[in-house]
């Protein structure tokens, strides 16, 4: 459910057993590096799902080859979106993604906390080390693929990038855990931003570690799905 109706910010938990069942396997420490990349896969294309749903549609008759009009839909805005993937962690997420919305404009962003520093408080120093992506404007969707929503530092820097580069309609996330200190992070950025910003997320876990990893987690995505 979402939980804001009607403000600039909202965010869903995506609770399906498919969902939840996918995020156990990847949890286990026992689960190897082939399986937990497919895993981040899987969940993309359930969260580009589930995205998909918050889309309007509109009416698209087509005539079948027997002659007859189907009065069928199309989803409003689906040519325009662009996938942002966070590097290096949500790469096989948007490999998910882009399973649904297959028309997808996509661009990368490689950020990094500055962990040698230590956590702030709950913030990370972050260090944006290389942007490239498409031009967008005001018809444009942008769905930020981002795996572990932890402190939300790491977004709000990506969403500040992006909001350097112009202004979408709608901006997404998409991720698998994500922890309450980061959703208040993100509705005040939302509402500061005057962006419009929904969250999908397949859980909340209640908090971080003093190294900042969310607990209990899933351990470091981009070593696990990388094998680094
Ligand atoms: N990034 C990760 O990969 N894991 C965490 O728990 C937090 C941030």
């Amino acid at each position: 459910m979402f939980a804001e109706k009607g403000s600039l910010f909202d965010y869903k938990v995506i609770e399906k057993k498919y969902a939840q069942a996918i995020l156990t396997q990847i949890r286990s420490k026992n689960t190897s590096q082939v399986e937990f990349r497919k895993g981040l896969v899987r969940l993309g294309r359930v969260l580009g799902l589930e995205i998909v749903e918050d889309f309007e549609t509109e009416e698209n008759p087509v005539e079948t080859p027997l002659g007859v009009t189907y009065r069928g839909i199309k989803i409003k805005g689906f040519e325009n979106v662009c996938i942002v993937t966070v590097l290096r962690a949500a790469w096989p997420l948007t490999e998910g993604l882009v399973k649904i919305f297959y028309s997808a404009r996509q661009g990368v962003v490689a950020a990094r906390r500055v962990e040698e520093k230590g956590m702030h408080g709950t913030e990370f120093d972050i260090e944006i080390n290389y942007v490239k992506i498409p031009k967008f404007g005001g018809d444009d969707i942008v769905i930020i693929s981002d795996v572990m929503v932890a402190t939300g530092s790491t977004l709000i820097a990506v969403l500040r990038e992006l909001l350097k580069r112009g202004r979408a309609k709608k901006y997404y996330i998409a991720s698998v855990i994500s922890t309450p200190i980061a959703i208040e992070k993100l509705r005040k950025f939302a509402q500061d931003a005057g962006i419009d910003l929904k969250l999908y997320t397949v859980a909340v876990d209640p908090e971080l570690n003093s190294k900042g990893y969310i607990v209990p987690g899933l351990g470091d995505a981009g070593d696990r799905a990388f094998g680094t």
